[in-house]
């Protein structure tokens, strides 16, 4: 990826952190996810009284791309603002494999990036084999 396009990507996750709504955890994320045909789309954590409710920021992030009429994304940047990136909960793991099976994950936070992939993230996913 292009350094001006990573930059991008991730400075949106940053700003969709800004969004987060988080008043249970006080830990706000922002996601960022480049679909297929290289748009941005952005979410941020939603959270909920029922806690397990709760919606992770990159979930977000995908439901806004196919709520465009995308299907496909390449790459997923996640952002907070904590000591380390923080990587994708399982559940996240999951819905980025269906969408983007070889994706490029970027963790960011202050003090760094760090950049896999989902297939080192979710080794042999589980699929239906489905089209869609
Ligand atoms: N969270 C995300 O948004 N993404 C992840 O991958 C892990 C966790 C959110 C959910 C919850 O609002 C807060 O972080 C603390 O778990």
């Amino acid at each position: 990826m292009e350094d001006e396009f990573l930059e991008a990507v991730v400075e949106a996750a940053r700003a969709a952190r800004e969004s987060a709504y988080a008043p249970y955890s006080g830990f706000r994320v922002g996601a960022a996810v480049i679909s297929e045909s290289g748009k941005i789309y952005v979410g941020c954590n939603v959270e909920n009284a029922s806690y397990g409710a709760t919606l992770c920021a990159e979930r977000a992030a995908m439901a806004a791309m196919i709520a465009a009429g995308e299907r496909r994304l390449v790459t997923v940047a996640v952002y907070v603002d904590a000591e380390d990136p923080a990587m994708p909960c399982g559940i996240c793991r999951q819905w980025i494999s269906e969408l983007g099976p070889h994706a490029e994950i970027i963790s960011s936070a202050p003090s760094g990036m760090k950049r896999t992939t989902i297939e080192q993230l979710l080794p042999e996913p589980f699929t239906l084999r489905r089209s869609t």
